[in-house]
C-alpha cells in the first residue's frame, strides 16, 4: 500500500459515490405529449433527477413510441389484442414493467382499465394525469361533459393510482376558467397545456420523496393533503403559461 492508497482527509478530495437516477417506466397509450413534457423535464434537470428508463404503450402505432424512440429510450410496444383477458395482459405488462426496476410507474394517456393484481403491484408509486378536476368527472370525455354541464371552472389532475378508476387521492391540480366561446377543442388545449405543466412538478417531489401515498391519502412533507390535492389557480397557471388573461379570470 502506498501514500495516495489512503483516503484524503479533506472533503474535497472526496469523489462521491455515484448514485444511481430513479427509474421511471412511462405507459401509453397515443399521442404521448403528456410523455414528451416529461422528457423535455429531464433533459432540463427538473424531474427529480428521475430517469426515463423505457417507455410502454398498449396500441404498437401509438405516435409517443416514437417520441420515446427519438429521445433515446427503450421504447416498447406490448399490444393488449395479443392476449385473451385483461388478467393475462396485466401479468406480461407487470414482467415487462419489472424488467426495468422502476422507482415511479407514470401513467400518461393510458387508456387501460387495471386489474386489482396490476394496482396492487405498484400502489403507491403509481401516478395517473386526468383532463378533470377530481372527483368532477372521473372516466372519459370529460371536455364535452363540463361544456355540457355550463361548469364555470374546468382543469387537471394528477393522483395516485388505486383499484377505483379515476378515484386515487390526488395529489395536485390546475384549474382554468371556462369561457363563454369555449368549445371542446380549445378546451382540450388549455387543460393540456396545464397537464404538461403539472405532471412534471409531480413526478419530480414523488422522486424526491416529499409526495408519498398512505392509506390515508396524499401526503406532501409530511402533511395530509386536502381532497382536491394542492390547486394551482387559474391566474398562476396562465401566468406560467403566457396565456392571456380576460378580465373575469382575474377576479
Ligand atoms: C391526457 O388528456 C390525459 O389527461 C389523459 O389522456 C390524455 C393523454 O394525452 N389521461 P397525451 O397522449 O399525453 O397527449
Amino acid at each position: 500500500m502506498t501514500n495516495t492508497d489512503y483516503q484524503s482527509d479533506t472533503i474535497k478530495d472526496v469523489t462521491p459515490e455515484p448514485v444511481d437516477a430513479p427509474r421511471i417506466v412511462v405507459l401509453i397509450s397515443g399521442n404521448g405529449s403528456n410523455l414528451q413534457a416529461l422528457i423535455d423535464a429531464q433533459s432540463h434537470d427538473r424531474l427529480g433527477g428521475g430517469e426515463i428508463v423505457a417507455v410502454i404503450s398498449n396500441v404498437a402505432d401509438a405516435y409517443g413510441l416514437k417520441r420515446a424512440h427519438d429521445a433515446g429510450i427503450d421504447a416498447v410496444a406490448l399490444p393488449h389484442r395479443e392476449y385473451d383477458s385483461r388478467e393475462a395482459y396485466d401479468g406480461a405488462l407487470i414482467k415487462v414493467i419489472e424488467r426495468h426496476e422502476p422507482d415511479l410507474i407514470v401513467l400518461a394517456g393510458f387508456m387501460r382499465i387495471l386489474t386489482p393484481r396490476f394496482v396492487q403491484r405498484f400502489l403507491g408509486r403509481m401516478l395517473n394525469i386526468h383532463p378533470s378536476l377530481l372527483p368532477d368527472y372521473q372516466g372519459l370525455h370529460t371536455h364535452a361533459r363540463a361544456l355540457a354541464d355550463g361548469v364555470a371552472s374546468h382543469g387537471c389532475s394528477v393522483h395516485f393510482v388505486t383499484e377505483e378508476l379515476d378515484g386515487g387521492p390526488v395529489v395536485l391540480q390546475a384549474e382554468l376558467q371556462v369561457s363563454a366561446d369555449e368549445t371542446v377543442e380549445t378546451l382540450q388545449e388549455k387543460v393540456r397545456a396545464r397537464e404538461h405543466l403539472l405532471y412534471p412538478i409531480a413526478v419530480q417531489w414523488f422522486l424526491e420523496g416529499r409526495l408519498q401515498f398512505t392509506p390515508e391519502g396524499a401526503k406532501m412533507d409530511g402533511h395530509l393533503l386536502p381532497d382536491h390535492g394542492m390547486r394551482l389557480s387559474h391566474a398562476d397557471a396562465a401566468e406560467e403559461l403566457d396565456e392571456e388573461l380576460d378580465e373575469a379570470s382575474q377576479d
